[in-house]
């Protein structure tokens, strides 16, 4: 059996719509491949920013924690970010749980889908960027997901019809993550 692919939510904050989100994405990754997904919440991930000695591409790590999201890592098929765009960047926690590791993302196949007020473009350049620093291998769609004005200011999100346009794209990239999986 596949390894499960890890879909990783980028925002922690709260009263995020991360979840939301990544479910939705999650659902056209199970609708258009045979892959098994399982979505990583990092609120349940407390990785802190200051616990290892030794920087990750030397080792060892001295938290259980980081050995256990290496684990995690490790035996993932691929791994898809649903991140939003924070100040044209990505958000930091996202950022940390990367940087806590740094072999394990060899060679991974990594698809990036990307929100904010117009789709988190930027957002998704650095983060692939960063992928291509740690050695991943990129899905080269990037997904990006339109928020409306009135959704960031709190009106409720229908996913199915605000993001009806990106269904065909993302099922597409979902493909593409799948028939890099070795
Ligand atoms: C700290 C912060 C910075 C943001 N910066 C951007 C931005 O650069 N571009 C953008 O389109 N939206 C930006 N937004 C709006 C977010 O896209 C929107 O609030 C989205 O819901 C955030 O995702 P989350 O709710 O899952 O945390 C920002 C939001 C926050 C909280």
């Amino acid at each position: 059996m596949t390894s499960p692919v890890l879909i990783i939510m980028g925002s922690v904050r709260a009263n995020r719509l991360c979840p939301q989100i990544t479910r939705w994405v999650a659902g056209i990754g199970r609708a258009s491949t045979s892959l098994e997904y399982e979505i990583i919440d990092l609120t349940q991930w407390s990785l802190p920013m200051d616990d290892e000695p030794h920087i990750p591409a030397v080792g060892p790590y001295a938290s259980a924690l980081t050995q256990a999201w290496s684990d995690k890592v490790t035996n993932a098929s691929a791994v898809v970010f649903v991140t939003p765009q924070y100040n044209w960047g990505y958000p930091a926690a996202l950022k940390n749980a990367v940087d806590h590791l740094y072999r394990e993302w060899h060679g991974k196949p990594v698809l990036i889908v990307t929100y904010g007020g117009h789709g988190g473009g930027k957002c998704a350049a650095q983060l692939k960027q960063v992928m291509d620093g740690v050695k991943a291998k990129s899905v080269t769609l990037m997904p990006g997901l339109e928020l409306s004005d009135d959704i960031m200011r709190g009106a409720v999100l229908n996913s199915d019809v605000q993001f009806a346009a990106k269904v065909p794209i993302i099922a597409d990239a979902f493909a593409q993550l799948a028939s890099m999986i070795r």
